[in-house]
């Protein structure tokens, strides 16, 4: 009998502050109708300052633990994607094993593919569970990007947010995710990036100035077409036709990078699930945020055939085609 990794509860966490367009535009030379054209965002949730990736992270994942029936004791797997994590070390996955109680000694780590973390973690936890390493896996995608944002920037502060997203993935004999795809290429790492960290121009990371940058044009086009030739693998690696993928759950950047994808896949945007004009650009927690949304409002429902795809820093892109 075949060992699949099937997604059994899901749970979001947004923070209270939010920030709209109307907000950034006493901030930064800029205007609601410009962002809302050229991106889709309409606000985005700013973590408090007291809060970190590991309380955010807490309340996603008690969340899809509730969904699941799950207890801390029946979590033998964390996987967190994040690239803001709480501390240099322990990884913010372990904080996040204590926070909850998981006292199994299972293992507990983070991963970094920035906007495609997600996707990379569960392809980690996928494996895990299919071969048989794992039977209750935490995943979660979690930043407080904010931190990491240089608010005097106009062309990426009006981008992002913060927000955790976690899903609870456990061995099934009853169909869960099918295939996953991960990609990166190291060679585009100067178009979106955070110049400086500990082993690489730290004084500039002490003086503040480890922010965000990115060619945001050039990243544009790159992602919509990697994004077409992904959305080709995963179906051919299935044999499934467009006709067969019931939602698209995609990372939420920019409403028109989402539109791109759903022409490519000939799907209508009923079909597509969109947060970015709620949540902006949460990284490695957008699509699972994402996920919970249409799960929680009946949107996705159990058997149907959801495919996940990101593009991010890297560059790195990926997808995930699951039986909800
Ligand atoms: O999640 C990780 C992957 N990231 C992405 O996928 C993001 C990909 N990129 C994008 O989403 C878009 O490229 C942006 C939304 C970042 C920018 O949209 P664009 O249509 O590519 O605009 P642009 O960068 O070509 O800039 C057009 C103009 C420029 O002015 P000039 O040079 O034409 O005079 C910018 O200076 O818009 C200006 N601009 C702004 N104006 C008002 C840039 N940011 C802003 C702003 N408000 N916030």
């Amino acid at each position: 009998m075949k060992r699949y990794a099937r997604i059994t509860g899901t749970g979001g966490y947004l923070p209270e502050t939010i920030l709209t367009n109307h907000d950034l535009e006493r901030m930064v030379e800029t205007s609601d109708q410009w962002i809302t054209e050229r991106t889709g965002i309409k606000k985005r949730h700013i973590a408090a300052e007291s809060q970190t990736t590991c309380d955010l992270s807490e309340m996603a994942a008690r969340r899809a633990m509730e969904m699941a029936g799950k207890r801390a004791e029946d979590i033998d797997l964390i996987v967190l994607a994040t690239t803001t994590p709480d501390r240099i070390f322990p990884s913010t996955a372990c904080l996040l094993q204590a926070r909850l109680g998981v006292s199994s000694g299972c293992p507990a780590f983070d991963v970094q593919a920035v906007c495609t973390g997600f996707v990379y973690a569960l392809a980690v936890a996928e494996k895990f569970i299919r071969t048989d390493s794992s039977r209750c896996a935490l995943v979660v995608g979690a930043e407080t990007f904010s931190r990491i944002l240089d608010w005097n920037d106009r062309s990426t502060c009006v981008l992002f947010g913060d927000g955790a997203g976690a899903v609870i993935l456990e061995a099934s004999e009853e169909a869960g995710i099918l295939s996953t795809h991960l990609h990166a290429d190291g060679r585009y790492e100067s178009l979106l990036n955070v110049p400086y960290g500990l082993s690489d121009g730290y004084e500039h990371l002490e003086a503040g100035e480890a922010k965000v940058q990115m060619k945001g044009n050039e990243v544009f086009k790159i992602a919509v077409n990697t994004l077409g030739r992904i959305v080709d693998e995963t179906l051919a690696a299935n044999g499934l036709e467009k006709s067969n993928i019931d939602w698209l759950v995609p990372h939420q950047a920019n409403i028109r990078i989402i539109n791109a994808t759903a022409r490519k896949l000939s799907m209508s945007m009923d079909q597509v699930v969109v947060t970015v004009d709620q949540h902006g650009n949460t990284s490695a927690a957008s699509i699972p945020l994402a996920l919970d949304v249409a799960v929680r409002d009946g949107r996705i429902k159990r058997g149907e055939t959801v495919l996940m795809e990101a593009f991010g820093g890297g560059f790195t892109w990926g997808s995930a085609i699951l039986k909800f």
